[in-house]
């Protein structure tokens, strides 16, 4: 036999084997059991957990049921590993504002955002008018410091879709929604009134936007379709599946189809780590590493890149904005799983 031949049987002897491991490991090492061992975990540990407060500033927010409360998981598999709710709705919003700029970079480039809205954090709250008034002077003059996740920026991404009509512009939001989420998402109507009956403040910012030059058209269309995106109902499945599209390269792993470019969805990941969850990002990626997307309507989506999508639901919220148990559950569940992304493989690493 020469050295040729006995390499035959090694070969498939380690094909056979990187089989039966794959099979056997849905998220980055981690069997389905032990999945939803961590899901269970964290779903029994933070059930009881009464912090934070329904956002109230949208009335419609603060008549949804505080103890709502769904930990979903998806894995390169497509599998869904959860607990609690999973199937109730709530409002999407500003989660949206990730798959608006995704829509832009798509379809301009990864250079469009950072140009226009730029892809530095403010340090402010999310709705901020300091914040714009704090960036107005460097337009013309260089990228501007500020972001697609907060409201200013959320709100000039949407006004760079393009479309010839409003409902053109709507068809490719909700369109990438839909396809993320892997099912047609339709618009909480009352959410979406009670929105528009006291947006004055995003009003505020899409007229000051348009008057630096950030917008470059019809400030108030944007202002709607924003309203509309931040409306959208989902549930903890939905959102799961819409991280899990950004954290397999743009690939929703449950329907199969290609969402995203695959080369676009860094650049996505980038902003969330460093804006997803506002004035808090740095504390949420000290502690956990990974690219993330809060919603005052109690959503908050993680991205383990190559590993899982993860998403929870629950209302109550911190003075960031953040949902509380959200924060905990997707916390416990990452580490456990291995999910932080600046632990080299194969190494135990603690998380901060
Ligand atoms: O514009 C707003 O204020 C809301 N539609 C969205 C804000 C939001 O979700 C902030 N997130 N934590």
């Amino acid at each position: 036999m020469t050295r040729g031949n006995r390499r035959v049987p090694l070969v498939a002897w380690a094909l056979a084997l990187g089989g039966v491991m794959l099979a056997g490991s849905s998220s980055g090492g981690q069997s389905p059991a032990a999945v939803q061992q961590a899901v269970d975990k964290a779903y029994a540990e933070y059930k009881a957990l009464k912090e934070g407060k329904n956002a109230d500033y949208i009335p419609a927010l603060a008549k949804v049921d505080p103890n709502l409360f769904g930990i979903a998981v998806v894995t390169a598999d497509g599998k869904v590993h959860s607990a609690g709710d999973i199937k109730t709705e709530v409002s999407i919003q500003s989660i949206s504002k990730v798959f608006t700029m995704a829509q832009v970079i798509q379809e301009q480039g990864l250079e469009s955002v950072e140009k226009q809205i730029g892809v530095d954090a403010t340090g402010a709250r999310f709705n901020s008018i300091i914040a714009v008034e704090g960036v107005r002077t460097v337009v013309g003059t260089g990228a501007p410091e500020m972001n697609p996740l907060v409201n200013p920026g959320a709100i000039s991404a949407t006004s760079m879709v393009k479309g010839a009509s409003a409902d053109d512009v709507w068809k490719k939001i909700i369109g990438l929604h839909n396809d993320a989420a892997g099912r047609q998402l339709t618009v909480l109507q009352d959410v979406y009134k009670s929105e528009s009956d006291t947006n004055q403040r995003n009003q505020a910012i899409g007229a000051l936007m348009l008057a630096y030059g950030y917008i470059k058209n019809n400030w108030q269309q944007a202002v709607d379709l924003y309203t509309r995106q931040c409306s959208i109902g989902v549930n903890a499945q939905d959102l799961a599946t819409m991280a899990a599209t950004l954290a397999f390269g743009g690939k929703n792993p449950v329907t199969g189809k290609q969402v995203l470019d695959a080369s676009r969805v860094p650049g996505v990941l980038a902003v969330m780590a460093t804006a997803g969850l506002y004035d808090d990002s740095g504390k949420w990626l000290y502690h956990t590493g990974l690219p993330a997307k809060s919603g005052v309507g109690g959503g908050i989506i993680a991205v383990s890149p190559g590993k899982f999508g993860i998403a929870v639901v629950s209302p109550p919220l911190d003075d960031a904005g953040n949902s509380v148990r959200a924060q905990r559950a997707i916390t416990a569940i990452s580490n456990t799983l291995g999910g932080n992304p600046y632990i080299p493989t194969g190494l135990k690493g603690s998380n901060p």
